[in-house]
């Protein structure tokens, strides 16, 4: 059986990557494209053979008309909330592009109305998909390096004007919801807490608009400490040349470094626990093998996997709320130039998933 998709918004999410990976998947359909601007939608019909007459112009006219199980939402940041919402109250699944919205409020909303309807909401947060993030983070749950005392992550790129040469809501306050900070920073800290498995008690952030003529930040960097007491910190930026994301997390026993696209995506190396345990236990650091995709595929073959096999997905409306938290917390600590403690106030906070404690299997 095939899951019938409406992809939302034909902008470059869409072209490099929603599209691509929904045309590797044999269990999916497009069976709906839209986007305001007709040519660009015809453009990129064409180009991955969707048959004209499933452009829609608008998504509501969309949702009541065309055949469709679930939506993927790829548009700008203010637009994630509105769009996720109807698509729900017409009982389709959603996947919902990175960040979840650009407020709490909406993001509670969205995960209430998933459980209201009983559809899977999904965020895209594609870094939990990149292979070196699936084995670090295999790595870290394990009991192999012991407990992590410090954790660092960074993520950088020469700025929007260079992935959607077209747009210009990235740097749209009311309607990206911030700069660098929420476009790449929710990548980063969706990462740091995934990998680690752990939660930001309290944050303190500092931002620039370094380079570049903005009213958003283009860099970004934040200190923070969890729940347990572990340290940490990020940067972000949209001023780095060539693309970066990488982490750190210093252990009992050792460290383990990633680096997306390096020779040697992982890093591992033990201290000595016996003699001097400044000298690595070996001489050769380990690289542990990284293959080339996601061992799921991509994030739409693992959705479209857990509509068809009812599951909860892992990456779910309330991890990327709790992502955007931190984000938000990180802003709040540039409006105060002090430390913000989570959680922060949002009104009511939404019970579990449709699904309580989902797990990723794979
Ligand atoms: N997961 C990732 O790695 C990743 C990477 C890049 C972007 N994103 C996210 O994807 C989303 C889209 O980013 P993008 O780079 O494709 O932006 P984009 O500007 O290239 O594309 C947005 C598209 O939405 C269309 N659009 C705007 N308003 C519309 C409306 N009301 N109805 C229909 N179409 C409308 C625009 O015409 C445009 O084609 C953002 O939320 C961004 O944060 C995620």
């Amino acid at each position: 059986m095939a899951v019938r998709f409406a992809v939302i918004g034909c902008g470059k999410v869409t072209q490099r990557l929603t599209l691509p990976r929904l045309a590797a998947c044999s269990s999916a359909e497009v069976t709906a494209l839209v986007d305001l601007r007709r040519p660009v939608a015809e453009r990129v019909a064409d180009a991955f053979a969707i048959d004209r007459r499933r452009i829609w112009t608008d998504w509501k006219h969309m949702l009541t008309e065309a055949p469709v199980d679930a939506v993927a939402v790829c548009l700008p940041n203010y637009l994630h909330a509105e769009v996720t919402l109807a698509a729900l109250e017409a009982k389709k699944h959603v996947m919902v592009e990175k960040p979840i919205a650009v407020t709490l409020q909406e993001a509670d909303a969205m995960i209430h109305a998933a459980q209201r309807h009983q559809r899977y909401l999904m965020v895209e947060q594609s870094q939990r998909f990149e292979p070196v993030h699936e084995v670090a983070h295999e790595i870290l749950q394990s009991e192999l390096l012991g407990p992590i005392t410090q954790l660092h992550g960074r993520i950088g790129h020469a700025g929007p004007e260079y992935w959607s040469t077209d747009s210009d809501w990235f740097t749209n306050k009311p309607q990206s919801g911030g700069g660098a900070l929420m476009d790449v920073g929710v990548h980063i800290v969706d990462t740091l807490r995934w990998l680690s498995g752990k939660q930001v008690k309290r944050l303190c952030c500092h931002a620039k608009t370094l380079q570049k003529r903005l009213p958003v930040e283009d860099n970004a960097g934040a200190l923070l400490e969890f729940t347990d007491g572990t340290m940490g910190s990020f940067g972000v930026s949209w001023t780095t040349r060539p693309y970066e994301v990488t982490t750190a997390f210093y252990t009992e026993r050792g460290k383990l470094r990633t680096a997306v696209g390096a020779s040697h995506p992982i890093t591992v190396q033990f201290g000595k626990l016996v003699g001097d345990p400044n000298q690595p236990l070996s001489r050769e650091d380990w690289h542990p093998s990284v293959g080339p995709t996601s061992r799921v595929g991509s994030a739409y073959a693992y959705f479209i996997d857990c509509i068809l096999n009812d599951r909860e997905p892992f990456v779910s409306g309330e991890e990327g709320r709790a992502t955007l938290e931190v984000i938000l917390a990180a802003y709040e600590s540039i409006r105060t130039g002090g430390w913000v403690e989570l959680p922060l106030s949002s009104g009511a906070r939404p019970a579990a998933g449709r699904r309580a404690g989902a797990t990723r299997s794979t």
